[in-house]
């Protein structure tokens, strides 16, 4: 499975992708306002840290302003991949780009048939936001099966389901267990994954054992 980070804060995906942790980056116009930076500049420097797609979305809702926008965010850098919503002019901005090579992320993905509708239109990735339905007493889990299921039963599509909202480890060992391609995660919430109790119990254990040895490895 591979692992993007949820965030534009570029120090965090500095040390993430340090420790082997980052296949890509997601990004939004929400989390864009959080770094307090300009985009392009912020695009940019992610891209530099990564070889894998980086998110970047649009903000135009007309097909012509977002097929603009879009190929204006590809000339960042190679790897970036623009980021379109679900709707009518997304997906025909969608088809348009990949048409010509671009990597393109459907986003705001809420039900199996716009995840359908999205493989159509060519999407590199559909982003179903699992969190967001679980908020509404929906069961955002049962939505990345229902997709992984359809896009089995048709094997030209070469969608990959980018499991995105995700707000605890829980998420994301359920869709690695339904064999989602992608999760994108907060960088808080690899750290949660990080954490055992027993881990932390046993290492400092082995430690006051190694003292008494009095011994040092270097
Ligand atoms: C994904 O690409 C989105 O940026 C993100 O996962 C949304 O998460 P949220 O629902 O926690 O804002």
């Amino acid at each position: 499975m591979k692992f993007f980070v949820d965030t534009a804060e570029v120090s965090e995906i500095r040390s993430l992708a340090e420790a082997g942790l980052v296949d890509g980056v997601t990004t939004n116009p929400s989390l864009i306002a959080k770094s307090g930076r300009r985009m392009a500049e912020v695009i940019a420097e992610i891209c530099a840290l990564t070889p894998g797609p980086v998110s970047a979305e649009v903000t135009a809702t007309e097909y012509d302003s977002m097929l603009a926008e879009g190929r204006y965010l590809r000339e960042i850098a190679p790897n970036v991949c623009v980021k379109v919503p679900l709707t009518e002019a997304g997906l025909r901005t969608c088809r348009a780009l990949s048409a010509d090579g671009t990597l393109v992320n459907v986003t705001l993905c809420f039900s199996p048939a716009q995840a359908l509708l999205a493989a159509k239109s060519g999407a590199t990735f559909i982003s179903p936001f699992v969190g967001r339905l679980d908020d509404i007493a929906y069961d955002g889990m049962q939505l990345i099966a229902d997709i992984l299921k359809i896009y089995r039963n048709y094997p030209h599509i070469k969608t990959e389901v980018l499991v995105a909202s995700i707000r605890h480890p829980v998420h994301l060992v359920e869709a690695a267990k339904l064999g989602a391609e992608v999760a994108t995660l907060p960088p808080a919430v690899i750290r949660q994954l990080l954490k055992h109790p027993l881990t932390d119990s046993g290492l400092a254990a082995f430690l006051a054992d190694w003292r008494k040895t009095g011994q040092s490895i270097l």
